[in-house]
């Protein structure tokens, strides 16, 4: 080999290395990342699991003569059941609106929700007054997390209920 092929070689197996040592480092960087999301910790939560249940569970399903038909009863549990029985009947009280209808993004903090009974995402709003909670639950509120929709979606819902609800969230916080 010729003095200049040899520096070639050697210029060219640095450069390679180098770059498998970047790849090697962003590698992981990912996985440091990535164990670190939210998801994480939802697909942990046995609430989270138990929707998602609900959400991929067979359309249909077909009951046998002479067997135990049990496991077919519907569930009557989870924000996708709350959907149909939310154009049912109104909720009789916070609790049960915000079990219908709020806990669909505040049960689990999703799209930036406040997460319900997590005092550190409630206390700096709490702090602002029921008043201002208030107001923003019924006439909905874009805040710096993310848009709370005016009371949840459900506009149906009574001022009272919704601050009923806006109660219970607070409580839960407490
Ligand atoms: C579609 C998702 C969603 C639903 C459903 C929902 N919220 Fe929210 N809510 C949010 C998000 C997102 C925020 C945070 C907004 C921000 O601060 O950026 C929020 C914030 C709030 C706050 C705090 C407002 C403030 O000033 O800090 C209250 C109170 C609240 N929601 C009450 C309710 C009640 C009561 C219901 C049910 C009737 C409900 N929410 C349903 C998404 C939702």
């Amino acid at each position: 080999m010729s003095k200049q092929d040899t520096h070639f070689f050697n210029v060219f197996s640095m450069v390679i290395g180098l770059l498998v040592a970047v790849a090697i480092v962003l590698f992981a960087l990912a996985r440091v990342v990535a164990s670190r999301t939210q998801d994480l910790q939802a697909l942990s939560e046995a609430q989270y699991s138990k929707y998602v249940e609900a959400r991929i569970r067979m359309p249909a399903q077909e009951a046998v003569a002479g067997q135990d038909n049990s496991a077919l009863a519907i569930k009557t549990e989870g924000p996708a059941a709350a959907g149909s029985a939310a154009t049912a009947a109104l909720p009789k009280n916070g609790t049960d609106l915000y079990e219908q209808t709020c806990s669909a993004c505040h049960g689990q903090g999703i799209a930036g929700a406040p997460k319900a009974a997590d005092k550190a995402a409630w206390g700096p709003r709490i702090a602002k007054g029921k008043a201002t909670l208030y107001e923003h639950a019924i006439k909905g509120y874009q805040g710096s997390a993310g848009v709370m929709p005016a009371k949840g979606g459900r506009t149906e819902a009574p001022d009272e209920l919704v601050k009923q609800a806006v109660d219970h969230m607070v409580q839960m916080a407490q």
